[in-house]
């Protein structure tokens, strides 16, 4: 169990702390003020030099934020002085093992890691920490190793929740009474993010389901059932297709349709499409282009926006506290489990977006806004 009822308390309390900026206190945390993450093993302190190279191990491109990250970080690291590799690891996890181990050998002072594979990457983080490093997991949790010092995400659990909630209210909204026939689609196994976005969700859709107002008509209710391996387009919609053909022929509608991502989304509804069934009201994440378009356009029901520029700048922050002698920001300290230790983390905050109020979310945002009708 990644997460329990004492998290989702939690989740509020943080809430709260990032909204208010204040000191609110709770029970076993610290304030926000005072909470950051000893960076070197053992809690000697760290100083990362003037011009240290930072390396910025990131996946494979399977969403734009990816995409952009490359060049924030880029832009960013270069403008506040250091030396950045950013590199993406495309051909797999192999090829992003490799690349954490030469930027260790090239002394990389700080390793960013957005994990392909949260559970492969122990050997090589623990020769970057034996080196002198700082490993900071970005967006994904780094699993089942020590050698993490930090997690800066967006909070994944509650990116779930939202969708859950939109899944609901979209239905209500567009589907009349239920009960609503729906289909799960879960992330990719591999990525540590799947589970807590799929257990958020199911967090407000498992209700739902157990009083009889939501019907998964495949009966394909669990993670592994609803897992997309690589998080790749054509295996949902591949899945999408076998779950239309067999649990949807004759008249049976589909209402509705959990999806963890955007591309996840746009995939089923290609498939649902070419079953030659109405558009059901669909979630998503990442403020994909097509997909804000859709959602302007009245198709794709939701998204989560998260704001890679914030989360990008919140990494750099990190980097200069550990340039100034000083700790990486963190305002949580339970959540997130790696499997051998809890990673001190710093989450920011989802937003959902629907056709509602997409033009107000993405106004300041160059690549989105403003949108015009
Ligand atoms: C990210 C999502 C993204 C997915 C696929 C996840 O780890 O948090 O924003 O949609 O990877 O790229």
């Amino acid at each position: 169990m990644s997460r329990n009822m004492k998290g989702i308390a939690a989740l509020a309390a943080v809430g709260a702390i990032v909204l208010a900026g204040c000191s609110t206190d709770r029970e076993g945390t610290e304030t926000e003020e005072s909470m950051s993450a000893t960076a070197a093993a053992g809690g000697s302190e760290v100083c990362i030099e003037e011009g240290a190279t930072i390396g910025v191990a990131l996946p494979q491109k399977t969403s734009e934020n990816w995409v952009l990250a490359e060049e924030l970080f880029n832009d960013g690291l270069t403008e506040a002085g250091y030396q950045p590799i950013v590199q993406f690891g495309n051909s797999g996890v192999t090829e992003q093992q490799n690349q954490i181990d030469a930027m260790v050998e090239q002394d990389a002072q700080v390793i960013v890691v957005g994990a392909i594979d949260g559970s492969q990457l122990g050997t090589q983080l623990e020769s970057a920490k034996d080196g002198g490093a700082t490993v900071i997991a970005y967006d994904r949790l780094v699993k089942n190793t020590e050698a993490v010092d930090a997690y800066i995400a967006f909070d994944n659990y509650q990116v779930g929740v939202l969708q859950g909630d939109a899944l609901l209210q979209g239905l209500g909204e567009r589907k009349g009474e239920g009960p609503y026939n729906i289909e799960l689609i879960a992330g990719s196994a591999d990525d540590a993010n799947s589970i807590p976005f799929f257990e958020g969700a199911m967090s407000v859709l498992q209700p739902e389901i157990d009083s009889g107002n939501l019907v998964v008509v495949s009966g394909q209710t669990t993670f592994e059932q609803a897992a997309t391996d690589g998080w790749q387009a054509e295996n949902a919609q591949t899945r999408m297709d076998t779950i239309m053909s067999g649990s949807y022929s004759g008249d049976t509608e589909l209402h509705g349709v959990l999806s963890p991502n955007d591309t996840l989304a746009r995939a089923a509804l290609t498939s649902v499409d070419q079953a030659g069934k109405d558009t059901p009201v669909i979630t998503g994440q990442d403020s994909e282009v097509e997909s804000v378009k859709s959602i302007v356009a009245g198709e794709q029901y939701s998204t989560i926006y998260k704001d890679t520029r914030e989360l990008v700048a919140q990494t750099i922050d990190s980097v200069n506290a550990l340039a100034a002698c000083g700790e990486i920001p963190i305002n949580d300290t339970e959540q997130y489990d790696n499997g051998v230790k809890i990673v001190p983390a710093y989450l920011l905050e989802p937003t959902i977006v629907t056709q509602e109020n997409a033009a107000e979310v993405y106004a300041n945002d160059p690549t989105l806004g403003p949108l015009t009708e």
